[in-house]
């Protein structure tokens, strides 16, 4: 089956996902749970938290402020999100923009580790701690676990069913904006994803 199906099937599962708690939410609030967006064949694939207010309305990942800087990022390693897919662990938006639960991750975990199998990146890029920490533990990093200010821009050697790859925990592109961190530092732990 072609990849865009199978990625297509698990939109469909999302849209029907009633066991979610987030599900009531959104339906009543008339928005859209956000899958992914990009190039289905990326060497790099970026894994967010989970979609806000702007990502929900339009069913797209990182399209308000943090996508802003995200695609600033982006353009200071000349690459484009043409180029890459991007993503998050939890595909409805949590309440008031809260960080999503452990029930939350442990319901729409599940469909992230499915995109990994079908898109088969080189590279996963976190962003975020909580991503970070779910993709560390789903490829048996758990022991390389440190908080994300130590982790990040680093890469983390890692075995995929399909491969090889790479694990590199980068900050939430957010940080930028709470001015806890220079987009410059940002841009500064992105370089090394030129090397891939
Ligand atoms: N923050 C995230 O973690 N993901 C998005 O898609 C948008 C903001």
């Amino acid at each position: 089956m072609p990849k865009t199906e199978k990625l297509k099937e698990i939109k469909d599962e999302v849209l029907n996902l009633k066991r979610s708690p987030l599900y009531k939410e959104r339906v009543k609030n008339k928005v859209f749970p956000v899958l992914g967006a990009g190039n289905h064949n990326a060497k790099i694939m970026f894994v967010g938290e989970a979609p806000g207010k702007n990502e929900a309305e339009q069913g797209r990942p990182f399209c308000g402020a943090s996508g802003r800087v995200l695609d600033e990022l982006l353009e200071s390693i000349k690459m484009d999100r043409k180029d890459v897919y991007v993503t998050n662990i939890v595909k409805d938006r949590p309440t008031a923009n809260r960080d999503p639960s452990l029930e939350e991750i442990k319901i729409y975990g599940p469909f992230l580790d499915r995109q990994i199998d079908i898109i088969q990146p080189k590279v996963i890029a976190t962003l975020g701690r909580y991503s970070a920490e779910y993709i560390m533990k789903k490829f048996d990093l758990d022991f390389e676990i440190e908080p994300i200010g130590k982790m990040r821009g680093k890469a983390f050697g890692a075995k995929a069913p399909y491969g090889d790859i790479k694990i590199i925990p980068l900050l939430h592109p957010a940080v930028a904006l709470y001015n806890s961190f220079s987009r410059d530092d940002l841009k500064k732990d992105f370089e090394i994803l030129k090397n891939f």
